[in-house]
């Protein structure tokens, strides 16, 4: 269910819009954005706000990968393995990444609840491999010791938050 901030914030962007249907999208990042997934509330609370049915709002939360139906971790941690990054070396470093992480070698989320690791294809940096895409930033070049530091930081700056 969106919170009245939420809805102050989703007030604000149909302005934009002649048709408020049309900001289902960003409604629904707005929505996801506290928990990274969305809850049945959340995408009844999204087809209320727009006035669209709530079975409109779950065809697009299937369709869009970045729109998620099921709990997640704080962090998610998207590493390519498409092709092009599995040809040098990709795979192996998903592989060595979820080994150092516990989880099993499809990825999954940590038992602290903090990161979800998962494969992913193309993320338009092909030439910079191994890469992986923490909540949307990037992280190019990447070695073991260099995302274990990143995700060491992260570590940090939630235990301090
Ligand atoms: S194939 Fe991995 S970033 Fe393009």
């Amino acid at each position: 269910m969106l919170s009245e901030a939420e809805h102050q914030e989703l007030n604000e962007i149909l302005k934009k819009y002649p048709d408020k249907r049309s900001a289902v999208l960003p409604a629904l990042y707005i929505a996801q954005r506290a928990r990274n997934y969305l809850t049945d509330d959340d995408i009844r609370g999204v087809a209320e706000a727009l006035d669209i049915s709530v079975t409109e709002v779950q065809a697009i939360v299937g369709f869009y990968t970045l729109l998620r139906k099921d709990p997640t971790g704080k962090y998610i941690v998207q590493v390519c393995t498409d092709l092009p990054c599995a040809l040098r070396g990709a795979e192996e470093f998903y592989r060595r990444l979820c080994q150092r992480l516990g989880l099993p070698p499809q990825g999954g989320t940590t038992d602290d609840g903090l990161f979800t690791v998962e494969a992913v294809v193309c993320l338009a940096a092909c030439d910079k491999v191994p890469l992986a895409q923490i909540n949307l930033k990037y992280y190019e070049n990447l070695s073991d010791d260099r995302i274990d530091a990143i995700l060491d930081g992260l570590r940090r700056d939630s235990e301090d938050a």
